[in-house]
């Protein structure tokens, strides 16, 4: 076996050859949506800052006074016990979405690949939308129960193969509320009928509709007036809407201290750091108490679809603040992504293996901090490329 540079290095100059390498950018905060990236200020639209919080004095000033007390929880919850400000989010957050009882982990990578373990094992089956987020599907992978891949959102599809595994031991549904690189939205509902009709439970991942959807901004579950459905295991992340870091899962109290004793990235992991907790306990005061972000956002998801249409990528069926426009080729969105970045704006481009192949695009992520302005200078960089022919030939 050779040592590991000589390993990684051709197989680096793979991933180039085949415009697949990913690069970090150093990305320091600028005003208002700018950002700095490697230097250079760019009007992003890449991150998941949905409400625009991530920078927001009260968060900031809620975690610079709890480091005060201490910076790092030291250990498990299960082992050194939970601070009162993790007691007091973890009630907040199950009062605010409307269940019994939640779960903070400290990701939601870590939460999907911890949960669904714990839900279920090698004699069970899981049904798993074909574009679930990488956690999901890892999760399910870790839990050695038996996968079937339902084509995205076909609800016939997913009604058979429920019917075809009557015989496993549980059937849990899996899927994103909102999916991340499409902004479709599951219709939870239609679901929970199937699972009930079935005798299955479903998991959402509402990483991308918590803090954004519904009225209160409680997210998928809350705009579909589904919280508490007895077969109903939510999941939410809080590094996006919520600006800061961290999931969280809600259920019925049973569910939730089963999960505290049975989901191993809970129960093998240090808790959240006291000072993000205490920004997370600002950032659920905002998204309650600030309803006009969600109003500013649902406008400009309004201004950007009526701004990107007609252009010749195709603009996906979103009414969420994910708008993907749809390029195809690797090469493709990559010019394009530094196209749009020479103009001064930073939207990501967005490849396999985390969209199909053959369906690279650009996710444009708006986001509250983002002015009418800020989504109309967007809109005239598109219209501008897509007259230049920047792609042809
Ligand atoms: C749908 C979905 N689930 C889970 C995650 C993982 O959450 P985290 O970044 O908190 O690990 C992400 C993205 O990061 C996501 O888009």
């Amino acid at each position: 076996m050779a040592d590991l540079h000589t390993t990684f290095t051709p197989a680096l100059a793979d991933l180039d050859d085949r415009h697949l390498r990913r690069r970090r950018r150093v990305v320091a905060a600028g005003e208002g949506a700018t950002l700095v990236v490697d230097g250079q200020p760019l009007l992003a639209f890449a991150g998941n800052d949905y409400l625009g919080l991530a920078h927001h004095p009260a968060l900031r000033g809620a975690a610079a006074e709890a480091a005060a007390l201490g910076a790092g929880a030291t250990a498990s919850a299960l082992i050194a016990g939970q601070s009162p400000a993790h007691a007091a989010l973890e009630a907040d957050l199950a009062a605010f979405v409307g269940a019994d009882a939640a779960l903070l982990f400290h990701s939601g990578y870590a939460a999907n690949t911890g949960v669904i373990p714990a839900l279920v094992g090698p004699t069970d089956a899981v049904f798993s939308d074909a574009l679930n987020h990488a956690s999901l599907i890892d999760g399910v992978r870790l839990s050695g129960a038996s996968r079937h891949v339902v084509p995205h959102q076909d609800l016939r599809a997913l009604d058979a193969a429920l019917a075809a595994a009557s015989g496993a031991r549980r059937r849990l549904v899996v899927c994103d509320a909102v999916y991340s690189m499409d902004g479709d939205v599951a219709p939870l509902p239609d679901l929970l009928t199937l699972c009930e009709r079935h005798d299955a439970w479903l998991m959402v991942d509402d990483a991308h509709g918590f803090g954004v959807l519904g009225d209160r901004g409680a997210g998928t579950v809350e705009h579909f007036g589904v919280a508490g459905h007895p077969r109903l295991v939510h999941m939410a992340t809080l590094g996006k809407a919520a600006g800061v870091a961290g999931a969280f899962v809600v259920g019925p109290r049973s569910l939730v201290e089963w999960l505290a004793n049975r989901a191993r990235t809970y129960v093998f992991a240090t808790a959240l750091p006291p000072m993000v907790v205490q920004s997370l306990r600002a950032a659920l005061r905002l998204i309650d108490g600030e309803p006009q972000r969600r109003r500013h956002l649902q406008a400009l998801i309004a201004r950007f679809r009526a701004g990107a249409g007609g252009l010749p990528w195709p603009l996906l069926p979103s009414a969420t603040a994910i708008q993907p426009l749809v390029v195809g080729g690797n090469a493709e969105v990559l010019a394009l992504d530094a196209a749009l970045r020479a103009r001064g704006l930073w939207v990501p481009a967005i490849r396999p293996p985390t969209v199909p192949v053959g369906s690279a695009r650009l996710r444009v992520s708006l986001s509250a901090a983002h002015t009418e302005a800020d989504v109309d200078r967007l809109c005239a960089a598109l219209r501008a490329l897509a007259v230049s022919g920047i792609l042809d030939g």
